[in-house]
């Protein structure tokens, strides 16, 4: 459930319990509970009301100076309790009476005085630190059975109270004497806590150490150790080398002379901790007054973290000395500005050494043969500016693993001398440096994770090292341009290149990169075209995940989509495919063309078309000849000439078709309209003279038998004329060019300039064939008769 709320009106109360039994109905039997977070909310009081299930209530930072039993009485499954940095004077524990599942509780930073002993059988964490109480507030271990970590602070002090305190079995015990005013000394031997954190008071010295005996603490955290107290530090190493099981010891804070310092290592050096934390020192002026002794010890691993070392009157190389020297396995030594490390003088027990965050230069460990125990070297965060350099170091280094070089200058130059790693070398780190592409001539063969974040690699190049056992390869924040291959690195699983240039991943990351697993590629900036298909679908195979996909990868280019998931891009095949698009566009051709010919062969298209091209071409002719003008001396529409072979279709068909219905037509028949006293052929010549247009009847027949006949009177006529309109065609029977006697070459021509009007067989198509051959002798004639 969300955030509780303050109290307003009884109706949203109503409601909100009402919210609560129905998510209670939902969730039937998991025990979630839920957090309410009123940090910093000018709280006066505990709030009323608050959700019943709340496990976790956080009150801190507010002005709460008084507790009640109602407070917590109906939030029964609390668990985490902070009530830190409030007004609180008093407390009675009994206020948490029937917080029966109450585990952490946060009391520091109020204004506590006094402090009432109440049973809290769960709790695990009670912190009291930073109080006003005077005298340190102990209850019993009845009260508190399971009590783990016990924060306490104090003004007066008295030996046996830490006694007492040996009697809660602690795992940890943080005790804060800042503002320690009065110490009774007496000896102190605490029992049975795994680990104790001490914050001294920064300037005055009480004496505790002296007086402090460990028996059975494993870890020791002290804080605030300065100049007065290191003697005491030391007397007290000293002690515990007789006895005691103390494994862990860090030192915080810690003011003190270079001498000294080094009176405290040696005197840890024979104690039985094994880790030795130094942090937040400053020692300046390492002289040589001392000599370290680097006898037998339990000693492991000695950290020296954010400790300014500066030498400025004395010889470095002492100070060096004490550190190559030291018969540990791990060394650190961190943000300490040093300048330079020593080898050891012989072969070295160091398996780690960390260097992280000084000015080392590319002179450290230079041919140096004595750490062939070394396997983790990390010189992060120097001066180091050749790659070329730090190879030839490693390569002494014959059991280094894993080397860290991020953070500082590198380069490499191609031209440079062959690089020469060790052959254990695995896992090299160079991030954050300043390396092109020639980095790839200058790595480890046998190099299975390699960090080259951050540096400045366009594209790995083809003449490359070989990497078959490369199977991490960070190129993050790089320059890169485009996916890289696998080519040079089989074994690849993981690669990242988060926030490159990468607009199109190319195909040749998919054909070389058989053993991908992993690849992250987030923040580049993506084109979204066609090519970027094949990286949105590398994730569909299932074979590779893409980490952070899909919010984190968007669509940069082309503008207008700026911003969009890659995701949800879409493009069709048909668009990016072009052999399906010439397949697509030849099928559909193909299937045009086979409808067309479809038509033409079964409907005769082609014939319908030259109709209406002929109909229209009649049509323009009649409308550019003025159709309104009146032929004065024409009485006939048409003649017709026609073989006497063909004059059934004539009689029967042709002219009943033309002069049907309103008579409107009028066709010059010269066996009809016969004038008596004339021959045929005057005759003929009359009926052409008095019609308008002459129609001929063209079959075989015609051809052969009667063409002879006309042509004479045509001869006479201008009916071959070019531009003569007044001649209608008409192919009855279809005549092949060979039936033709070559001596009519002008019936040829005319046939073949001309055109002419085919009779259709099928029934269908003779509607259309009248139509043309009306709107062809359309005409207006005198009315007469
Ligand atoms: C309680 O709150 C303070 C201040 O907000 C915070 O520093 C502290 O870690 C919190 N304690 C726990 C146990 O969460
Ligand atoms: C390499 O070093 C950088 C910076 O020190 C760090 O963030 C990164 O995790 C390291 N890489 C590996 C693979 O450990």
């Amino acid at each position: 459930m969300a955030k509780a709320r303050s109290p307003v009106t009884r109706n949203s109360c109503t409601v909100f319990f009402l919210i609560i039994a129905i998510w209670n109905n939902t969730q039937p039997s998991e025990e979630t509970g839920s957090s309410a977070i009123l940090s910093n909310h000018f709280l006066n009081k505990v709030p009323k009301n608050l959700p019943a299930e709340t496990t976790v209530l956080d009150l801190s930072q507010n002005n709460i100076s008084e507790l009640q039993i109602s407070d917590f009485s109906s939030i029964l499954r609390l668990q985490v309790l902070n009530l830190s940095r409030n007004v609180i004077r008093e407390l009675d524990f009994s206020v948490f009476q029937y917080n029966g599942n109450l585990e952490h509780l946060d009391l520091s930073h109020n204004r506590l005085q006094t402090l009432s002993c109440h049973a809290m059988l769960s709790l695990l964490r009670l912190d009291l630190t930073y109080n006003s109480y005077t005298d340190m507030p102990i209850c019993s271990k009845t009260d508190m059975p399971k009590l783990q970590y016990l924060g306490l602070s104090a003004k007066r002090l008295q030996g046996s109270d830490l006694s007492a305190l040996g009697h809660l079995q602690l795992d940890t015990l943080f005790l804060s004497l800042e503002d320690l005013s009065e110490y009774k000394a007496a000896s102190i031997t605490v029992f049975n806590i795994k680990t104790i954190q001490i914050v001294f008071h920064p300037r005055r010295d009480f004496h505790i150490l002296t007086d402090l005996e460990l028996s059975g603490t494993e870890s020791l955290e002290l804080f605030n150790i300065h100049d007065e107290q290191v003697s005491e530090l030391r007397m007290f190493l000293l002690k515990l080398s007789r006895s005691g099981r103390l494994l862990n010891l860090t030192l915080n804070k810690m003011q003190s002379s270079w001498e000294d310092f080094i009176d405290v290592l040696q005197a840890a050096w024979g104690t039985t901790v094994e880790h030795l934390v130094i942090s937040n020192a400053a020692w300046m002026d390492a002289t040589n007054k001392n000599n370290f002794n680097h006898t037998k010890t339990s000693l492991k691993s000695l950290e020296i973290k954010d400790t300014v070392i500066v030498t400025i009157k004395a010889d470095p190389q002492y100070m060096y000395r004490i550190f190559s020297e030291m018969n540990i396995t791990a060394l650190t030594i961190s943000g300490a500005k040093l300048i330079h490390m020593l080898c050891p003088s012989k072969p070295s027990h160091f398996t780690y050494l960390c260097f992280s965050y000084n000015t080392l230069t590319d002179t450290v460990f230079e041919n140096c043969n004595n750490l062939t125990l070394l396997e983790t070297l990390i010189l992060s965060g120097n001066q180091l500016t050749r790659l070329m350099k730090m190879s030839l170091m490693a390569r002494h280094m014959k059991s280094l693993k894993h080397l860290d070089l991020s953070h500082n200058l590198l380069q490499h130059e191609v031209h440079e001398k062959r690089c020469q790693w060790g052959e254990n070398l695995v896992e090299l780190n160079l991030s954050s440096n300043v390396l092109s592409d020639s980095v790839f001539h200058c790595l480890p063969v046998n190099i299975q994770k390699l960090d080259l974040q951050n540096n400045q690699i366009s594209s790995i190049p083809n003449m490359a090292v070989e990497l078959r056992a490369l199977q991490e390869l960070n190129l993050a924040s790089n320059r890169l341009t485009d996916l890289p291959g696998c080519g040079q690195f089989r074994s690849l699983r993981l690669l990242n290149t988060e926030t490159n240039s990468i607009f199109t991943p190319t195909s040749q990351f998919y054909q070389t990169c058989q053993s991908i697993r992993e690849v992250k590629a987030e923040h580049n900036p993506f084109m979204c075209s066609c090519e970027i298909r094949e990286f949105i679908d590398i994730r569909k195979q299932g074979l590779v995940v893409l980490v952070g996909w899909p919010e984190s990868y968007l669509c940069e280019y082309p503008e207008d989509i700026r911003g969009l998931q890659l995701q949800d891009f879409h493009v069709s095949e048909l668009v990016c495919n072009t052999t399906l698009l010439v397949a697509v566009v030849l099928v559909i051709t193909v299937v045009l063309a086979a409808i067309i010919s479809f038509l033409c062969i079964y409907l005769d298209i082609p014939w319908y078309l030259k109709m209406m091209w002929q109909w229209t071409q009649v049509k323009h002719r009649i409308w550019k000849n003025n159709p309104e003008e009146v032929f004065d001396n024409m009485e006939f529409h048409a003649f017709i000439s026609y073989s006497k072979h063909d004059s059934d279709w004539v009689k029967n068909v042709l002219i009943p078709n033309l002069e049907k219905e309103d008579g409107s037509i009028r066709i010059c028949q010269h066996e009809r309209n016969f004038i008596a006293g004339k021959s045929i052929v005057e005759n003929i010549i009359d009926c052409i003279e008095k019609s308008y247009r002459s129609i001929f009847v063209l079959s075989p027949n015609f051809v052969q038998s009667e063409w002879c006949h006309y042509e004479l009177y045509f001869a006479h006529h201008k009916l071959f004329q070019e531009n003569n309109n007044s001649l209608i065609l008409l192919l009855l029977e279809p005549i092949p060019p060979y039936i033709i006697p070559a001596k009519y070459y002008k019936l040829k021509a005319l046939m073949a300039k001309r055109t002419y009007l085919e009779w259709p067989t099928e029934k269908s198509k003779q509607g259309l064939f009248w139509a043309n051959l009306r709107a062809a002798i359309h005409i207006r004639l005198p009315e007469n008769e």
